[in-house]
C-alpha cells in the first residue's frame, strides 16, 4: 500500500476501547461519554480488518485505546492477531498504561507479544494520581515490573508538560537506565477538548534536549522501531532515549501509519479528520476482495500530514477528537 505522496503504509494502529480507567489530563475531560457497544467491533471483526490489512503489506499492529487491557476480551484479539505473526506480521504491540499488566504480562508474551510501551508521566506518587486524575503509581509500577519479569522490552512513555513534569526527565532517565527500560518523551499534542489550556502545557523537547545533554551524553543510532520517535544512546545507562517531537519537528513525511478506532473508523492521519467507515462495509456483508478494495480507497486519500493548532482567539484546538478516540 502506496499513499498519494508515496509513503508505503506497513503500520496499524488498532484502537480497541474508547473507555479507560484512567483520566489522565491532557488525554481526557474528567467527565466523558463512552461508546454504547452496540457501535464498537468484535474481536473477530477487527481480527477480520486487520488480516486484510496485513494481505495488502501491513507488518506491524499495535493496539491502543482508550486503555486496551480494559477490553474484556482483548486477550482473545491478541491470540487472533498473534497466530498471524511470521505469516505477514511481523509485529504485535501494544500501548497501555499499565493498570492491568500484572494480570496480562504473561499472556501477552505467550500471544507474541515482544515490546509494550507504558504511559508514565511521572515518578512522584502525588503527581501521577494528579495527572491521571485518580490512579495510584503502584498499580502501574507493579505493571511494568510483571513486563519486564515475563520477558517484554519496555518503553516508558512520558508526556512532556511544562511546569508539571519538566523537572523529573534526568531522575526518570536514570530510573529506567537502572531497571533497563527506554524512555521516549512526547511533545503534547492538541486534541479535544480537556478542561484545561494547552497553551499554558506545551514545552518543546528541543529545549528539554539541550537540557538533558548537560547530564548525560546522548549519542546518535540507527534504532528504529518504525513509530515516529528519534532515538538516542544514553552511554551513561546504555539505554535509550527517544523524543516524540509533532509540534516542534514535522515528521509527517515519512508517515507509514493509520489508525483503526474501535467502531471502525479508520483515520488516515492523527492531526486531521479524512476518515473511512469499516464498520458500514464490514456489516454490509463485504467480501475479503471488497474489505481490500475499500483499504485502498482509504489510502488513496490519505493527507499529507497534520497541523496542530490551537485557535488563538477562542484557545481551542483545531481538532475536537480526543486522543482516547485513536489511542495516539
Ligand atoms: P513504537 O512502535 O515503539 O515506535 O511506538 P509508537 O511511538 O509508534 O507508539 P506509541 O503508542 O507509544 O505512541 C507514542 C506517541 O506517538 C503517542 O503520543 C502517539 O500519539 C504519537 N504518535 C504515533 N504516531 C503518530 C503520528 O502519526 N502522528 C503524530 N502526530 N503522533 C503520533
Ligand atoms: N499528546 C501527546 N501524547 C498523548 N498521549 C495521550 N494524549 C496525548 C496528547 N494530547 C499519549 C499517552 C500514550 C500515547 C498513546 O499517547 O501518554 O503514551
Ligand atoms: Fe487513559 Fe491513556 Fe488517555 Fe491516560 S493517556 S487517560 S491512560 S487513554
Amino acid at each position: 500500500m502506496i499513499d498519494p505522496f508515496g509513503r508505503p503504509i506497513t503500520y496499524l494502529r488498532v484502537s480497541v476501547t474508547d473507555r479507560c480507567d484512567l483520566r489522565c489530563v491532557y488525554c481526557m475531560a474528567e467527565d466523558m461519554t463512552f461508546l454504547p457497544k452496540a457501535e464498537i467491533l468484535s474481536h473477530e471483526e477487527m481480527d477480520r480488518l486487520c488480516a486484510a490489512f496485513i494481505r495488502l503489506g501491513t507488518n506491524k499492529i499495535r493496539i491502543t485505546g482508550g486503555e486496551p487491557l480494559v477490553r474484556r476480551d482483548v486477550m482473545a484479539l491478541f491470540r487472533s492477531l498473534g497466530a498471524r505473526l511470521g505469516h505477514g506480521l511481523d509485529e504485535l504491540t501494544v500501548t497501555t498504561n499499565g493498570t492491568q499488566l500484572a494480570k496480562y504480562a504473561e499472556d501477552l508474551r505467550a500471544a507474541g507479544v515482544r515490546r509494550v510501551n507504558v504511559s508514565l508521566d511521572t515518578l512522584d506518587p502525588a503527581k501521577f494520581t494528579a495527572m491521571t486524575r485518580w490512579g495510584k503509581i503502584e498499580k502501574t509500577l507493579d505493571g511494568i515490573f510483571a513486563a519486564k519479569a515475563a520477558g517484554l522490552h519496555v518503553r516508558i512513555n512520558a508526556v512532556a508538560m511544562k511546569g508539571v513534569n519538566e523537572d523529573e526527565y534526568d531522575s526518570m532517565l536514570a530510573w529506567c537506565g537502572e531497571h533497563g527500560f527506554d524512555l521516549c518523551l512526547i511533545e503534547t499534542m492538541p486534541l479535544g477538548e480537556i478542561d484545561a489550556d494547552r497553551t499554558d502545557q506545551y514545552l518543546p523537547l528541543s529545549v528539554v534536549r539541550g537540557r538533558l545533554r548537560k547530564t548525560w551524553t546522548l549519542e546518535d543510532t540507527s534504532y528504529q522501531t518504525g513509530g515516529p520517535a528519534r532515538y538516542f544512546t544514553v552511554a551513561e545507562t546504555g539505554q535509550r532515549i527517544g523524543f516524540i517531537t509533532p509540534m516542534t519537528h514535522n515528521f509527517c513525511e515519512s508517515c507509514n501509519r493509520v489508525r483503526l478506532t474501535c467502531t471502525g473508523t479508520l483515520y488516515m492521519c492523527l492531526g486531521q479528520d479524512d476518515q473511512a467507515d469499516f464498520r458500514k462495509v464490514l456489516r454490509a456483508g463485504a467480501t475479503d476482495a471488497d474489505l481490500e478494495t475499500a483499504i485502498r480507497a482509504a489510502i488513496a486519500h490519505k493527507p499529507k500530514g497534520h497541523d496542530f493548532v490551537i485557535d488563538r482567539r477562542t484557545r481551542e484546538p483545531a481538532l475536537a477528537r480526543h486522543m482516547s478516540v485513536t489511542g495516539g
